[in-house]
């Protein structure tokens, strides 16, 4: 039966320190299809991509690829048997070329294995791969540190088509790409699933699970719910599935009783190397929207007015008085909250506990507020549904998604008065999501002024009072509550030139 199948995982378990993560879980991958595996936070998609990886040893099943049982005790072995894998974090060496990335440890080599390595032939192998990838305009040589994220998310699937890969795992592609990037790479994986690869694809975009798969498989609680075909769901099924419960509406209700008050953050002219020219303001409980393509300088104005980049022209208010901030420690003394997806900038202590890590602003910043925050934050990431076994458990063991809200609760907890938000909801499920949006309603509800990048422009038109949209450094108008995803993009392109727009 298994060798119609490109891989048959049966029985899949596996724990962690007691606590099954995920329970008896099958999967069957066809030649050229792409599988959507979806899930809340901590649902155990990823823990399941490291096991068919050779990353994780499952405490018991069996994995069948192309019809062989495999067991895999190294990512290599699972790579050599055909499934490879496209993590968040890329493995790649930045000191590297390109096609030294790819062929590491397995290089042409002239006159048998002992031989000089084959250089001629490996930049011909690589640049070969690329071509078959439709990216041609990658060349062999490039040092892979002179790659965009993009670029480099490229390098990791073409190696793992040098495996002569069956299968290709994806885990949360597309949250590191800018919109025109996500573009290449559904052409890419065409490309893949044309030759009868089976991509196994997770996303928490169900946008971009209904545009790329054919199947889809749900996961609760590291429990298998249901795989159906992507044709006989709906989005409002899947995410009843998900989640356990139907999510009405999507974007909480603009609260009646939040009158927008005076101006909070107030920018006049501000300019730098990065941002020309940008006025405006920001009321108490307003949540003001900035849209933008990638590299039109919006996070790069959220990182001036934080205080990581120096204002050159222009200044800087914050109710009503000139806030003049050089660091960002300074902009959280200053009670400006800045919540980042970056991964890096994060700037969570890896092998310490939620509790301590969620602490860790206010502790640096405003030591005599610890205790009082102290007590209140575990209602704050019950409230985010943290989901993990305690609040003493280590942050490194957090799926993704749940790390991401620890660092929203750590910046919670400074009583902000302005609150930045660079992709706020980045690889955080529909459910937490949807808490995340009712949290920035209350911090509407408190007198907080939120100034909100994000490229899901749903997310921007569906909570944002106002919206700003951002072109070349500056901003390149503005439009109200509720406008249209192409009158921002138009805005976005300079698209609009006839005043159309709104
Ligand atoms: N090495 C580990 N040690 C302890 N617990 C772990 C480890 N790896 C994962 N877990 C736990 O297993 C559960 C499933 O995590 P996993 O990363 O698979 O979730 P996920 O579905 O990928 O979530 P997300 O969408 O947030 O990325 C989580 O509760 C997580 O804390
Ligand atoms: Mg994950």
């Amino acid at each position: 039966m298994s060798d119609t199948h490109a891989l048959v995982a049966t029985g899949m378990t596996k724990s962690f320190f007691g606590n099954t993560v995920l329970a008896d879980l099958d999967l069957a991958l066809d030649p050229g299809e792409v599988h959507g595996l979806v899930g809340e936070n901590g649902a155990g998609k990823s823990t399941l991509m490291k096991m068919l990886a050779g990353v994780y040893t499952p405490d018991s099943g069996t994995i069948v690829v192309a019809g062989q049982e495999v067991s895999f005790s190294h990512p290599v072995q699972a790579q050599r048997a055909g499934v490879s894998t496209v993590f968040q974090e890329f493995n790649l060496l930045l000191e590297r070329t390109i096609a030294e990335n790819i062929w590491l440890g397995r290089e042409p080599r002239r006159f048998g294995a002992f031989g000089p390595i084959d250089t001629a032939r490996m930049r011909r192998d690589t640049e070969e791969l690329l071509e078959g990838l439709g990216v041609a305009g990658l060349k062999a040589g490039t040092l892979v540190r002179n790659l965009s994220v993009a670029e480099q998310q490229i390098v990791e699937i073409a190696k793992a088509v040098s495996f002569d890969a069956k299968v290709i795992q994806m885990d949360e592609p597309t949250a590191a790409l800018a919109d025109h990037e996500v573009e290449l790479l559904y052409s890419i994986i065409q490309r893949l699933t044309e030759r009868g690869v089976a991509i196994l694809y997770v996303s928490h975009r169900l946008k971009e699970i209904f545009e790329l798969c054919q199947t889809i498989t749900i996961l609760k609680d590291g429990q298998h719910v249901a795989t159906r075909p992507a044709a006989d769901l709906t989005e409002g099924e899947l995410v009843r599935l998900m989640v356990g419960r139907p999510l009405t509406q999507y974007f909480p209700d603009k609260p009646v009783d939040v009158a927008v008050g005076d101006v909070r953050l107030s920018l006049e002219g501000v300019g730098n190397a990065y941002v020309d020219d940008v006025s405006l303001e920001v009321r108490a409980g307003e949540i003001v929207g900035l849209a933008g393509l990638q590299g039109s300088g919006r996070t790069e104005l959220l990182e001036t007015v934080f205080g990581v980049h120096p204002v050159a022209r222009g200044s800087v208010s914050l109710d009503g008085a000139p806030l003049q901030v050089s660091s960002p420690r300074q902009g959280v003394r200053a009670r400006l909250a800045f919540i980042t997806e970056d991964r890096k900038a994060k700037g969570l202590a890896l092998n310490q506990s939620i509790l301590d890590n969620s602490l860790g602003v206010v502790r640096a910043v405003f030591p005599r507020r610890t205790a009082a925050a102290r007590r209140e934050m575990p209602g704050v990431l019950s409230n985010l549904e943290v989901s993990a076994h305690s609040l003493g458990q280590e942050v490194q063991f957090l799926s993704g998604g749940n790390q991401q809200k620890v660092v929203l609760a750590r910046w919670l907890s400074i009583d902000p008065l302005v609150v930045l938000m660079d992709e706020p909801t980045r690889g955080i499920d529909v459910g937490a999501k949807h808490r995340v949006y009712e949290l920035m309603r209350e911090l509407t509800r408190q007198g907080v002024a939120v100034l909100m990048v994000s490229s899901e422009l749903p997310e921007v038109i569906g909570m944002s009072d106002r919206i700003l949209v951002m072109r070349d450094g500056t901003l390149a108008g503005e439009l109200p509550a509720g406008a249209s995803e192409e009158a921002v993009l138009a805005m976005a392109t300079g698209a609009a030139t006839e005043g159309d727009a709104a």
